[in-house]
């Protein structure tokens, strides 16, 4: 099991939307694969028609209450199934101030349940703080949705260290994938030389032991496509929506470099992830 965390301090840059479509895209490919919202704005579990509301089992509830991970898992298709979102979660920062081991909740969580898939995606909120701690301490990889813009780098420095700490105290098996480019423009001389800069960036840390050493630029871009934007409201993924577009292309692509990348970043072979000899 590959547990990705999609995470950029960053607001608007394509985290949720890359959540969403990357996981239809991976159940496409016949990956079972769960979603979990972390962010109190619950836009992906909107984008997937679930309605955030206290009647429903959510992170909330997992987190702060005590309820069970399974408990809070929604099946939204054959291999789709979803942790929903809710605007209670903004609170359970300060709620859980008190609480010790507050960093590792979800993955205690996860750790006592049963559960069966091939990916677990997390959507990280546009913060450093508790819940996308959270998700650190759970995740084996991190990718980071980015736009190409010009000191594209300077955000990406602050995340880094935030990933390094929860790396050095928490998770040692976390890791960089990679940083997947979205809102995409290849005609913008910006934009090649934003990923000639990131391209030279994750090179020098090659052969070094950062979490990022072993990153890459994903060579599939996301790239700007009005579809992408327009499916939401129709709580459809791109590939239900306009699976012909653009964006149904892209995000089909990088679910293709995703899975096999595998074998470099997680034990190969599926045999579940205790086994460390691919380290
Ligand atoms: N490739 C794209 N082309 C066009 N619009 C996009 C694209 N990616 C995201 N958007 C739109 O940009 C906005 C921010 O994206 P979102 O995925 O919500 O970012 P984040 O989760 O990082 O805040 C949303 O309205 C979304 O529909
Ligand atoms: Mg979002």
């Amino acid at each position: 099991m590959r547990i990705i965390a999609l995470m950029n301090q960053k607001g608007g840059v394509g985290k949720t939307t890359t959540t969403v479509n990357l996981g239809a895209a991976l159940a496409e490919r016949g990956k079972k694969v769960c979603l979990i919202d972390l962010d109190p704005q619950a836009h992906l579990t909107i984008n997937y028609g679930i309605e955030p509301s206290r009647e429903i089992c959510s992170l909330y509830n997992v987190l702060v209450e005590g309820r069970s991970f399974l408990e809070a898992v929604h099946k939204v298709n054959q291999n789709v199934a979803l942790v929903p979102s809710s605007i209670d979660l903004a609170a359970a920062e300060i709620e859980l101030v008190g609480e010790l081991g507050r960093e590792m909740i979800l993955k205690k969580r996860l750790e006592q349940a049963q559960h069966d898939f091939d990916y677990i995606l997390l959507d990280c909120p546009p913060s450093l703080g508790l819940l996308t701690i959270n998700a650190l301490s759970l995740a084996s990889e991190v990718i980071i949705p980015m736009q190409a813009h010009f000191l594209a780098l300077q955000g990406v420095a602050k995340l880094l260290e935030t990933i390094q700490l929860v790396s050095r105290r928490m998770n040692p098996r976390l890791v960089v994938a990679g940083i997947v480019l979205t809102m995409f423009d290849a005609q913008t001389k910006l934009s090649n030389e934003v990923v000639a800069e990131l391209n030279s960036f994750i090179e020098s840390a090659q052969g070094k032991s950062l979490p990022w050493s072993g990153a890459r630029v994903f060579s599939s871009r996301i790239r700007r496509n009005i579809k992408l934007a327009e499916s939401p409201s129709f709580g459809q993924t791109i590939l239900d929506y306009e699976p012909a577009s653009n964006g149904a292309a892209d995000h089909r692509a990088l679910a293709m470099e995703v899975i096999e990348m595998s074998a470099g970043v997680a034990p190969a072979g599926g045999a579940g992830d205790d086994s460390e000899a691919a380290a």
